[in-house]
This record gives structure tokens, C-alpha cells and sequence, in this order.
């Protein structure tokens, strides 16, 4: 059985991941994976069809029957462009909520593993090196201060930095309390803490890491 090589990069919101795992897997020739605009992509048809977020049953019904593909660097639901929808405040909310559900993420995971299977992949999230890929080769954990994130995610929004930190801390706290695969560090996973380096330090950082655990 071939074994795909999976860098597994997990971490909280602003951390970075987004960026880096884009461009290491631009640089690798991966495929790159964006766990959470899954789970935003569910939070999003939800609130659109006005289910109630806290029917958990629903939401796994929902998580089982979304086709989240991601096309040139956009993120299609159901084949609909959705890629800016997912990124508004009410969208990463209610997505925060849905992730913590059992049924949600065991939906996601068999998707994100059969995805893993298809070929190299970098894939980024909150679980990847500690529940979906526990084997993976290579891991990662970036984290940055809080006032770094808040800063980044405020610029990205182009909203009060006071706000985006208050929000930010919400669903940290509630990824990270979460009893189903809660955001945490796997024991094998590299640390990098971006805040204070630019995207490109990271993401050289990122491949060296890659280059270590994927040598001999
Ligand atoms: O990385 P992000 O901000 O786009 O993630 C959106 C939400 O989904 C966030 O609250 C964390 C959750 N998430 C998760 O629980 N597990 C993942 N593998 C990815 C995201």
C-alpha cells in the first residue's frame, strides 16, 4: 500500500496556518486542504436554509450530504461558489458551534481521510496530527500571541481590532474546551510561533520541517 506523505499543520485562528499551508503545498506540488472552510462551508448552508444550529442531528445530516470541493484557490458548496460567504463573522460563529458536534466531525474526518488517500496533501486545521492523520509525517503546530491574531484577522476583515480579538477568543476557547478532538498540540508535532516573523519566514521554517521528517 502506498503511504501519501500528509503535512499535517494544525493551530488556532490567526495563527497562519491558512497562508503557509497554501504555499508549502504550492511549493511540494500538494494538494492543499482547508479543514475549516469545511466546517464553515456546513455552518454556512445551515444558516442559509435557516436550520437550527443546535439540532446536532441535522447539522450531521448536513455535514454528510455537503460536497465542499475546492477549485482555484475558491471554495465551492454544492458546486456554489461560496468562498467570501464563509469568511463573514456570523458564518465563523456558527461554524465554531457545528465543529464541536461528534456526528459533524466524524463526517468530516472519513472525508478528510479519503482525501489524504487520493494522494500528498497538506492539510490544516485543529485535528489533523492528533486525530485524522496520527501517523502523518510531517506536523506542525503554529501558534502566535493573541494580539498578533487578533491584528491579522483584523486587517483580513478590515474590522475594530477589539472586536476580532473578542470574537477570536470566543471561539478559541470553545475549539479548544471542546471534548471531540479540541485544538492541542500532538506530542510529535514541530512548534513554530509566527509572531513575530513575516509569511515567507514562516513558510520556510514550514519546509524545513518537511525536509527533516520526510529525508530517509
Ligand atoms: O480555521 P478556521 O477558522 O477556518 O475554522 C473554522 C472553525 O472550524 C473553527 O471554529 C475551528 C473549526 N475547525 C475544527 O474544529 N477542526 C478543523 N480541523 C478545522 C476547523
Amino acid at each position: 500500500m502506498t503511504e501519501h506523505t500528509i503535512v499535517a499543520i494544525d493551530g488556532p485562528g490567526g495563527s497562519g496556518k491558512s497562508t503557509v499551508a497554501r504555499a508549502v503545498a504550492r511549493r511540494l506540488g500538494y494538494t492543499y486542504i482547508d479543514t475549516g472552510a469545511m466546517y464553515r462551508s456546513v455552518a454556512c448552508w445551515a444558516l442559509r436554509a435557516g436550520i437550527d444550529l443546535n439540532d446536532m442531528h441535522r447539522m450531521e445530516q448536513l455535514a454528510r450530504e455537503a460536497h465542499v470541493t475546492f477549485l482555484n484557490g475558491g471554495v465551492l458548496l454544492n458546486g456554489e461558489d461560496v468562498t467570501a460567504e464563509i469568511r463573514e463573522p456570523h458564518v465563523s460563529e456558527a461554524a465554531s458551534k457545528v465543529a464541536a458536534y461528534p456526528g459533524v466531525r466524524r463526517a468530516m474526518r472519513e472525508e478528510q481521510r479519503r482525501i489524504g488517500a487520493s494522494g500528498p496533501a497538506v492539510m490544516e486545521g485543529r485535528d489533523i496530527g492528533t486525530v485524522v492523520f496520527p501517523d502523518a509525517r510531517v506536523k506542525v503546530f503554529l501558534d502566535a500571541s493573541a494580539e498578533a491574531r487578533a491584528q491579522r484577522r483584523a486587517v483580513e476583515l478590515g474590522a475594530p481590532v477589539e472586536q476580532v480579538a473578542r470574537d477570536l477568543a470566543g471561539r478559541d476557547t470553545r475549539d479548544r474546551t471542546r471534548a471531540e478532538a479540541p485544538l492541542m498540540q500532538a506530542p510529535d508535532a514541530e512548534y513554530v510561533d509566527t509572531s513575530g516573523l513575516t509569511p515567507e519566514q514562516v513558510e520556510e521554517a514550514v519546509l524545513k520541517i518537511v525536509r527533516g521528517r520526510t529525508s530517509n
